[in-house]
């Protein structure tokens, strides 16, 4: 695994937009995995910057997101496939034939899931997702416990990760549903390359928990150590507790 700190949020994002863009300019039909949340909300920034500067160009890419909320539509300014359009689709040459989001209101959810590994499958798989880190460690909407063969499928969202996400609810954890559509961790892990970003204070403690600490279902995000092509980009306060056990761990080496 390739772990990268930097001093500041802004480089961190400015590292991460590098990846995606060699991503897109070295590939004829380069599929994206893509993430939401405020860590991604400047990393869409910085890519519509580059499409506006003529430096990338999406003509050819095609994305799958990570995850939907049940019951929240297309047009639901909370919906993630709203998110994206929002914050990226909207921005950059990208037809709606590209993009892929889980149908959170789709009338049999299984299916819909099934559906959404097919169309994977049917675009050759995930050349690079992007990911960032919840709360509760998860990746995706992948709450503990979730295996780490898991496919795409309907999940129970943790509290703690509805009181994380209620922001955008009014601040009101009641709001945010109680189920989403979420791709498996065994789905995110057969993408080619992973990226995880993640910065600030506030994402310390469950850093270390990913990169330090046991591999456990409990929290999804250790399964990235299992991949083969994976890299962390974190700004120092993200990094400062995992920094901190890992120089211990080294020199209580005898
Ligand atoms: C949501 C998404 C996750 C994302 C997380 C982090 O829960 N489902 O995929 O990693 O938000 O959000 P933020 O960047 O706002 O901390």
């Amino acid at each position: 695994m390739n772990i990268i700190v930097t001093d500041s949020p802004e480089q961190a994002f400015r590292k991460a937009v590098d990846m995606i863009a060699c991503e897109v300019l070295y590939n004829p039909h380069p599929v994206l995995g893509l993430a939401t949340g405020r860590t991604m909300e400047s990393i869409y920034r910085l890519l519509v910057k580059q499409y506006e500067a003529s430096a990338l160009d999406f003509a050819a890419t095609t994305s799958f997101n990570l995850d939907e909320y049940v019951g929240l539509s297309a047009t639901d300014p909370n919906s993630y496939r709203y998110y994206m359009q929002e914050h990226l689709f909207e921005h950059v040459n990208m037809s709606t034939s590209q993009i892929h989001v889980p149908n959170g209101i789709a009338a049999d959810l299984d299916l819909e899931c099934a559906r959404y590994e097919a169309a994977i499958e049917k675009a050759g798989g995930i050349g690079l997702q992007l990911l960032g880190i919840g709360e509760t460690g998860h990746i995706g909407f992948n709450e503990p416990p979730s295996a780490f063969n898991s496919r795409t499928r309907v999940v129970h969202l943790d509290e703690i990760t509805r009181r994380q996400n209620s922001g955008m609810f009014g601040n009101d954890p009641t709001r945010v549903p109680e189920h989403a559509l979420t791709m498996g961790v065994g789905t995110i892990l057969e993408a080619r390359k992973l990226l995880l970003v993640a910065v600030g204070k506030g994402k310390a403690a469950i850093v270390d928990d990913a990169l330090n600490g046991p591999l456990n279902e409990n929290v999804s995000a250790t399964a990235i150590r299992l991949h083969q092509d994976c890299t962390v980009i974190l700004d120092n306060a993200a990094a400062s507790i995992w920094k901190n056990n890992r120089s211990n761990a080294l020199n209580s080496i005898p």
